[in-house]
């Protein structure tokens, strides 16, 4: 695996994808097509975007 990369995988979709290091996790759901709700825009104000890193 390329060193500029992590492999990231979204469960319950098992989507999978080497994404750039530096990147947030709602910016690499987008380039892996997997679809968080982002309802405050990110804005951290609504909670819909949070995800449990395992
Ligand atoms: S999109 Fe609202 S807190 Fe993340």
């Amino acid at each position: 695996m390329d060193q500029n990369k992590a492999m990231v995988i979204f469960q319950p979709s098992g989507r999978r994808g080497e994404i750039p290091k530096g990147i947030n996790l709602i910016e690499a759901s987008r380039l892996l097509g997997v679809d968080i709700e982002a309802l405050c825009g990110e804005k951290k104000v609504c909670g819909k975007c949070i995800v449990r890193i395992e």
